[in-house]
Formats: C-alpha cells, structure tokens, sequence
C-alpha cells in the first residue's frame, strides 16, 4: 500500500496530550486512507526514514473539518424575510403565518433535481474551502414521502462531484405541511414513519431528526417517530431546545441520541442527562446570531457535565443562511464564549462523534482517515479568530495532499 510522509508542519492532532495534541515540526505517516503515524519528526521510526517527504512549508496541519448539522439542499432563498425580520416580525411570527420554513417547502418541491443539486453544490463548495471533508445534510424542505426521498437523493449525489462524504439524516418532521393541517398525528404516521421505512429500504438514511418546538412537533410525536428508528437501528439526533423548553433533550438522551442540537433553552440540570447518554451537543452560533436570540445555550452547565460540545453552520435558507463553518467556529468563541480550542474540537473531534463517525474521523491518529486540513495559520488559534479570508492551503484527501 501506498505510503506518504509529510514534514514541515505544525500538527494540531486533537487527539488529547497538549493543548490542540499540539506536535511542532511534526511527521505524519499515512498508509493508503489511513494515518500510520503521527508524532515529532525527530521520533520518526526508521521503517518511514526511507520515504521521500511531501515539505509543507511551515503549514498547519489539523485534522479534516466535520460539518454535523446542515440543511444545504433546499430550493429558492428566503432573503425577502430578511428583511421583514430586521423589520421586527419574528422568526416564529413569520413561521405561523405560512413563512418560514413552508415558504422554502414551496419552493424545493418546485426545484428540479438538477437545480437543487446545482445550488447545493455551491454552498458545499463553500465549506470546502473551509477544509470540511464531511457533511451532514437533512431532509426536511420536501414534507411527502417522494420529496423528503428526492431531497436525500439529490444530497447524497453530491459525492459523485465532490470530494467530501455525505451523511443523509431523515428530517421530515421538520414542519407540517399545509395539506396536513390540522392533522399533525396523521403527518406523523402518514409521511414521517412511512417515509422513513421507505428511505431507510432504498438506503438513503444515516440518521432520524426532528424539530421538537412549539412550531414544530411535540415531544410525544417526537418519540414515536423516534422508536420507529430504533426498530429500524438507526441513530437519532434533536433540534431541541431552539426556541422553548419542550425536554427535548432529555428525551433525546432517553433514546441515546448522537446529539441534541441548538440547546439555547436547555435547562442547565438537563445536561447531565446527555453527559449520560453521551449525547453531543451541538451548537449552532448562526441561529442564534441570525434570529438575534439572547437567551444563551447553558454552556457552562454542559462543560461542567462533560457533554462533549460540537460547533456547526446550520446552514439553510431561515433562521442561519451561512456556509463558513470557520465563522461558526469564531462565532461560537465570541457569542458562546468557547475557547478557540473548544471551537475546533467543535468542529472536528466532536462533530464526528455527532455523526457517529469517531472511530474514523476528528483527530490525527494512527487507524483514523488520513483526511487532514491543510493551513496557512500559525497556530490553530487563528482558525476561530480570523473571520472570513482563504485560509486553506489545501487538504489531504484519502493520504494525498491536494493543493488548492
Ligand atoms: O435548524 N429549527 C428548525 N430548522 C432550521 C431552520 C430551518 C428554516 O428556517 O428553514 C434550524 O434552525
Ligand atoms: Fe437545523
């Protein structure tokens, strides 16, 4: 199998040890896909002091981004509520008078496969650049079974024109759509549960979501669809806590859920609950931002449980039109007060544990993907504190490094 080295670099491996599992002139091995080796380069073992060194000039070097919460195939743009939002409506106004998230229903259903893809593809462009090589993507801008399966579909061809692996999540209880008014249970049962088996049958889901809130599904709606991705072996996640204190969360822990995300409106008592359960949470700075929140996620709550922290974009047209997930990072450390290193754990360790992918993913080290993020940064510091720029050199993709 193919062997490379790469020296010249500062190697943030956030495997634990240093702050960042920071190594300084650093060597990395990989063998095929995989890393063989990380460490000094002075430790270098001698069976890899043959192979001729890829130099990286000084670069630095982490582990590949992981974006783990994502809507990004959706149709038509949502930028006219932009400025009804700045106007004073809110979010959730917007959402009961038939906006919001069924505005961008109406418009996806509308949309061609190809011009989904088409703009999906530019906003996967954008994370790319951002040194992403996961990308979760959810349903939920389709409302039938045919649609939440064609928007799957389309998310999941975008591995065939990029460089970058797709998570499905099953999302069809996202928002009621207006021919189930009325009829929420029957929505449940109809096109979530229906759907799902459908989906799960054709291989087209990793994971089940909902949206647990007043504007969205109930607890209880939430758990059945939730037991139905138990019998199917599933994993779950939540958007949970957004807008109200519903105990989504608890619930999500309840079913050992990947994560909860978003989590503004958590109890601070309820994170042991996912600490328990090793329930990630994920936080999504760009909602919060977006919708001028100001009711804080109970960060320090989470930290004092240990309930591993993950930072993502969100990225869909509503409440978090954004596509950096570096900004997310920044945004996490200056409205959530995370610490640049919690921000990048955010985005690499702990997003991949919200995706179920630790055991390959999120860390430099020996058997993980060689999937690694190549820098023009000094330190990894600068990744949250610098906001917008190109800062990727390049990536290492499946152990070769491809310069921008
Ligand atoms: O994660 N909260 C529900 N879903 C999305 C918003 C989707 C939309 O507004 O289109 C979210 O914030
Ligand atoms: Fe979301």
């Amino acid at each position: 199998m193919q062997e490379r080295l790469f020296t010249g670099c500062t190697a943030a491996t956030m495997a634990g040890g240093a702050p960042y599992g920071l190594v300084e002139d650093a060597a990395i091995v990989a063998r095929g896909d995989a890393v063989a080796w990380v460490g000094a380069r002075t430790d270098l073992p001698e069976d890899f002091s043959t192979l001729e060194a890829v130099d990286l000039q000084g670069a630095l070097v982490t582990p590949a981004l992981i974006e783990c919460h994502s809507h990004l195939v959706f149709g038509g743009d949502r930028a006219a509520e932009f400025a009804m939002r700045l106007g004073g409506a809110s979010y959730e106004e917007i959402a009961r008078a038939g906006g919001g998230i069924r505005s961008t229903v109406a418009a996806t259903r509308e949309a061609s496969d190809e011009d989904l893809l088409a703009s999906a593809l530019r906003r996967v462009d954008d994370l790319l650049a951002d040194g992403v090589a996961v990308i979760e993507v959810k349903s939920g801008y389709g409302l039938s079974v045919e649609q939440e399966m064609r928007m799957l579909r389309v998310a999941r061809q975008i591995e065939q024109h990029r460089p970058v692996r797709i998570m499905t999540t099953w999302l069809a209880a996202h928002a009621l759509p207006p021919e189930y008014a009325e009829r929420s249970d029957d929505y449940i049962e109809e096109v979530v549960i229906a759907g799902l088996r459908q989906a799960k049958a054709e291989g087209l889901v990793d994971a089940v979501d909902g949206f647990c809130e007043n504007i969205g599904f109930t607890p209880a709606q939430v758990r059945r669809v939730f037991e139905v991705a138990r019998e199917l072996g599933l994993p779950v996640k939540l958007h949970a806590e957004q807008l109200s204190d519903l105990k989504g969360a608890v619930l999500a822990s309840e079913f050992d859920a990947l994560s909860a995300d978003h989590l503004e409106y958590l109890a601070p008592e309820d994170a042991v609950h996912m600490a328990k359960s090793g329930t990630v949470a994920v936080l999504l700075p760009g909602a919060y931002f977006t919708l001028r929140e100001t009711q804080l996620p109970p960060i320090d709550a989470l930290r004092g449980a240990g309930v591993r922290m993950a930072v993502a974009t969100d990225a869909n047209p509503g409440s978090s039109p954004m596509s950096s997930l570096r900004l997310a990072m920044g945004m996490a450390c200056t409205l959530f007060r995370l610490t640049p290193e919690e921000a990048l754990a955010g985005a690499t360790r702990n997003a991949a544990a919200a995706l179920g992918l630790s055991g390959e993913y999120g860390s430099i080290e020996p058997g993980k993907r060689a999937e690694l993020a190549v820098w023009d940064a000094g330190h990894p510091d600068f990744l949250s504190y610098w906001l917008g720029g190109n800062l990727l050199r390049g990536r290492i993709i499946d152990g070769e490094f491809n310069e921008r």
